[in-house]
Order: structure tokens, then C-alpha cells, then sequence
């Protein structure tokens, strides 16, 4: 038996912000975020859009594809950075009881753009061990509550929303085939919330302002996301004896359309294998490889039998990618 993805939802905050318009509070302009970044909108959650009803909304157009009745999910994973509570419940409790689902399990992943590959093969583990059968995985972000808006340099990066995935059991050998999962924790201080946890909690008065929201050394990030993206794909191709042509899509996390460009020169991989769609939501950490996923499957792009590897980046600095037979 393997596990596989049954059907994929997403949710978008209504709001869309575009580059012009971030233009008028950050200094900055639409010709340096584009050339630079790829970027030119990004959807921002209103106070009523939180993490949890983002990850709530996704899982139930994904429950609504997979045509199954909520009742025969049994556990619940939410990859998520910017959870609606610092430390607990989890943002998957809340999802839990939103969807009125019994007490089944349900956690979070914090393993910031890498969470969902993480969250898959979670995901894939509770169904091969025998402790779940049906498994939603989403990928939720709020990054915009943690967005320091007076910092041009991280405030045109990143954006909202949620995806998700229902897991099942397959029998035909196909589904989520193989995972890579990783971290280089000596990298933990190039992109990071400074201030908040236990070891440096927020004191008011004393806690600089900009060590309350996400920090980043923008190039040490670039370099690091460029290699991995290159390692990741690679040996997730090598380990399972695939060629370029063999692979139909490749979803990377949607950092920045300058990292894919040089990982494709890099690795020989033409771009057009890669889908990109940060050009219209930026940078939603977790939730950017399941709302691409969930946009090729409204686009009709996703087929039985495709194979399709994820690859994910970020703070961590964590990495990873899954292998997929659709
Ligand atoms: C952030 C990033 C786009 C910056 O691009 P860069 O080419 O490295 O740019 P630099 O940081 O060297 O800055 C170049 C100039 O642009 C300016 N700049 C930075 N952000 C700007 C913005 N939004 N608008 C206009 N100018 C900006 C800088 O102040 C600097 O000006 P200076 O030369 O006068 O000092 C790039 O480093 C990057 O993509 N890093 C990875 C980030 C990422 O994806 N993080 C998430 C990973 S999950």
C-alpha cells in the first residue's frame, strides 16, 4: 500500500494587493519588485481571515473534490509558521473543530517553507503506520501579521493564504512515492522571528520594534535557496531513477522567480518543467506548493500518473521535496 493525494483545495484572501499599491506606504516600486522577485500581487488577510479559517476554508474545498464526507477524516496536519496562537492549541485543533469533525488527531508542523513536504510525508506516515486512514494536510499562512511593513526589503516578499491536500490510501503503488526532509540549523538566525519565544521573550519598552516581525538576510537566503533547490531536485530524481524528461511538473516553494531561474541553469532542468505563480500571490510560505497545486488542478494540469516533485526552502533553514506519482 502507498499513500496519495486524493484532491487538493485552496483558500485566497479576498484582499489583492498589488505591487502598485504597496508602492504607496513601503518605498518601492513595481519595475524593482518585478525584476527582482518575479512578484506582482499578493493577497492579504483581513483580521476575520485567520490562519486557522484560511487552513479551514482549503480543507473544505478539498474534502468537497475528494467527494468525502468529513466524517472519514482521522487525523489533521496543519504546516503553518504563523499560527492563530504563538505557542497552543494548534492551528489543526482549531481547524478540528471547525469542521465539526470528532476527536480525531490533529498537529502542527513549524518547519517555516518547507512545512508542507514536511506535512506530506507526515501525512503519508500516519497512513502507512496504520494510525490514520484519510489525512488533510494544509499549508496556512498569515504572513502578513508578521511582515515588518516598514522594511522594503522582506514587505514586498510575502503574502497570505492556505492549501490543502486530502490523503489516502492507494493500492496501485502510486501517490507520494518518496521524501527528502531536511534542516541546516546553523542557518537559524538568516531568516527568523527575533523576538516572542521563551528565549527572548518581548519585553515592552526594551524589544526593538523590528525584532517583533521576521527577520532576513535576504542573500545568504538567496544563496542557500538556489543550492537546495538544485540538491533537492537532483537527488529525489537520482534516488528514484528519474530523468528531466521523465518529470512533468516540478512545484517549488514560490519564493522568487530569480531562485527558480538560476536553480533551472544550474541543474539543466528547462523552466518550463517548473510551475511558478508567485507573479500573483508571492511568497506564502507553507501554503505556496499546495495553492500551486490547487491551481493546476483547476487548470486541468494534474492527471493520473504524472510525476511531480515539490521542492521547499526556507527558515530553518529547513529544505525538502516529495515525489509524486499523481
Ligand atoms: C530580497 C532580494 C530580492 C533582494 O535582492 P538583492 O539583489 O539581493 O538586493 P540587495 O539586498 O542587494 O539590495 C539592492 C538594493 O535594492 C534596495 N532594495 C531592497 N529592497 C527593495 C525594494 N523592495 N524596493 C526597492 N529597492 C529595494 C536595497 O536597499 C539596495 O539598495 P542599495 O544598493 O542602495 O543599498 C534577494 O536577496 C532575495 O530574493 N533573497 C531571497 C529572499 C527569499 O526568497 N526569502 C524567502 C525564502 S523562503
Amino acid at each position: 500500500m502507498t499513500a496519495g493525494i486524493q484532491s487538493v483545495g485552496a483558500y485566497i484572501p479576498v484582499r489583492r494587493v498589488s505591487n502598485e499599491e504597496l508602492s504607496k506606504t513601503v518605498e518601492t516600486s513595481d519595475e524593482w519588485i518585478r525584476s527582482h522577485t518575479g512578484i506582482g500581487n499578493r493577497h492579504i488577510a483581513s483580521d476575520e481571515e485567520t490562519c486557522s479559517y484560511m487552513a479551514t476554508e482549503a480543507a473544505k474545498e478539498a474534502l468537497s473534490k475528494a467527494d468525502m464526507d468529513k466524517d472519514e477524516i482521522d487525523h489533521i496536519i496543519v504546516a503553518t509558521i504563523t499560527p492563530d496562537f504563538k505557542d497552543f492549541p494548534a492551528t489543526a485543533n482549531l481547524v478540528q473543530n471547525n469542521l465539526g469533525i470528532g476527536n480525531i488527531g490533529s498537529f502542527d508542523v513549524k518547519a517555516a517553507c518547507t512545512g508542507f513536504a514536511y506535512g506530506l510525508e507526515l501525512g503519508r506516515g500516519l497512513i502507512l503506520g496504520g494510525t490514520a486512514k484519510n489525512v488533510i494536510v494544509i499549508g496556512a499562512e498569515k504572513l502578513s501579521a508578521i511582515t515588518n511593513w516598514k522594511d522594503r526589503s522582506t514587505a514586498v516578499l510575502f503574502g497570505d493564504g492556505a492549501g490543502a491536500v486530502v490523503m489516502t490510501p492507494r493500492v496501485d503503488g502510486e501517490g507520494l512515492i518518496d521524501s527528502i526532509l531536511r534542516t541546516d540549523g546553523s542557518g537559524s538566525d538568516a531568516l527568523y522571528m527575533p523576538s516572542g519565544g521563551t528565549a527572548t521573550p518581548y519585553i515592552p519598552g526594551v524589544t526593538p520594534e523590528e525584532d517583533l516581525y521576521l527577520n532576513m538576510d535576504g542573500r545568504r537566503v538567496y544563496n542557500f535557496a538556489v543550492k537546495v533547490n538544485v540538491d533537492i531536485v537532483m537527488e529525489l530524481m537520482e534516488r528514484n531513477g528519474l530523468t528531466p524528461d521523465d518529470v512533468d511538473y516540478i512545484v517549488p516553494h514560490q519564493a522568487n522567480y530569480r531562485i527558480i531561474l538560476a536553480a533551472s541553469k544550474r541543474s539543466g532542468i528547462p523552466l518550463d518543467k517548473y510551475y511558478l505563480n508567485m507573479e500573483e500571490f508571492a511568497n506564502t510560505s507553507s501554503a505556496s506548493i499546495p495553492l500551486a497545486l490547487a491551481e493546476m488542478d483547476r487548470k486541468g494540469l494534474l492527471k493520473r500518473g504524472m510525476k511531480i516533485l515539490t521542492v521547499g526552502f526556507g527558515g530553518g533553514l529547513t529544505y525538502g521535496g516529495n515525489y509524486i506519482v499523481w
